[in-house]
């Protein structure tokens, strides 16, 4: 692929943006290659966790590409955001946890870019924001609709109505971030998490993911009942046989399911 990078290693894969000219910035070449590359990775069962970062040290990734759009159609402007979203959903629901690692500027597209995966941890240096409405556009690849479900209305409202930039620590504060670390620390402590994970139950996490994604998204009522059709799904699995099982003979449980 052009403008990703994948590299796997005990079963955690790294993908990286790679366009480092333009501060990682999102053209529709490289938001049709993170459908492709999810739709690869959601087969593979050799990968249970992805952490996603941008190239270099100064950029998750800028923003939808800017000299693409500038003079793009409506139409375009339109098949541009619906790339996103197919893109953007590909990432929220693959089986495997995905973690943005985020090392600089994650604005505009990029910030909507972390929003969905489904933990975000940032670099001291990180900046977020939503400067679209100062291009005379709107954020269209999930803002309005991810950013209010994360951090409320009335925050997404003034971040996204003022443009104003926040650095990492005001993401924290605001449940934007999951957590802020060092720039150099930024990936060991994205594997880290992962390995912790990783000793832990994949199909649940999967399960509980789908349980946390679709049922946020409706009715209590309903979302209760996914819950409880899904915990009855994790009692047919060999993982809760042997997490079970292990915990009451005292020993450290090998779950391998996925
Ligand atoms: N699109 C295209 N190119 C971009 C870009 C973007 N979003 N962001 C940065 N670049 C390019 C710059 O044009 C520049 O290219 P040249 O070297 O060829 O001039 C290169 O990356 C380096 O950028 P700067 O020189 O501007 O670097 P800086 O350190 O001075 O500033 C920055 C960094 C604050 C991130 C600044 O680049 C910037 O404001 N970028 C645009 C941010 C933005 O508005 N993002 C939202 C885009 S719209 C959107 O995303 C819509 C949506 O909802 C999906």
């Amino acid at each position: 692929m052009k403008n990703l990078l994948m590299e796997v290693e005990n079963e955690v894969a790294v993908v990286t943006i790679n366009r480092p000219k333009s501060l990682n910035a999102l053209n529709s070449e490289t938001l049709a290659e993170i459908n492709e590359l999810f739709t690869e990775i959601e087969k593979r069962k050799d990968i249970r966790v992805v952490i996603l970062t941008g190239s270099g040290e100064k950029s998750f990734v800028a923003g939808a590409d800017i000299s693409e759009m500038v003079n793009a159609s409506s139409q375009e402007g339109r098949i541009m955001g619906m790339l996103a979203y197919e893109a953007f959903s590909k990432i929220e629901n693959v089986p495997q946890v995905v973690i943005a690692a985020v090392n600089g500027f994650a604005l505009g597209g990029g910030c909507e870019l972390a929003m969905s995966c489904d933990i975000r941890v940032a670099a001291e240096n990180a900046k977020f924001g939503q400067p679209e409405v100062g291009l005379g556009i709107l954020p269209g690849f999930g803002g309005t609709q991810r950013l209010p479900r994360l951090v409320g209305k009335g925050r997404a409202k003034e971040l996204i109505f003022t443009t104003d930039m926040i650095d990492a620590n005001e993401a924290y504060r605001i449940g934007l971030a999951n957590k802020v670390v060092k720039q150099e620390e930024l990936l060991d402590t994205c594997k880290e998490m992962a390995a912790k994970m990783l000793s832990k139950g994949s199909f649940a996490i999967t399960l509980a993911k789908q349980a946390i994604n679709v049922g946020t998204e409706t009715d209590l009522a309903s979302g209760l009942q996914l819950e409880a059709n899904l915990f009855g799904l994790a009692f047919s699995t060999g993982d809760k046989k042997e997490g079970m099982t292990a915990f009451l003979e005292k020993r450290k449980a090998d779950l391998t399911d996925f």
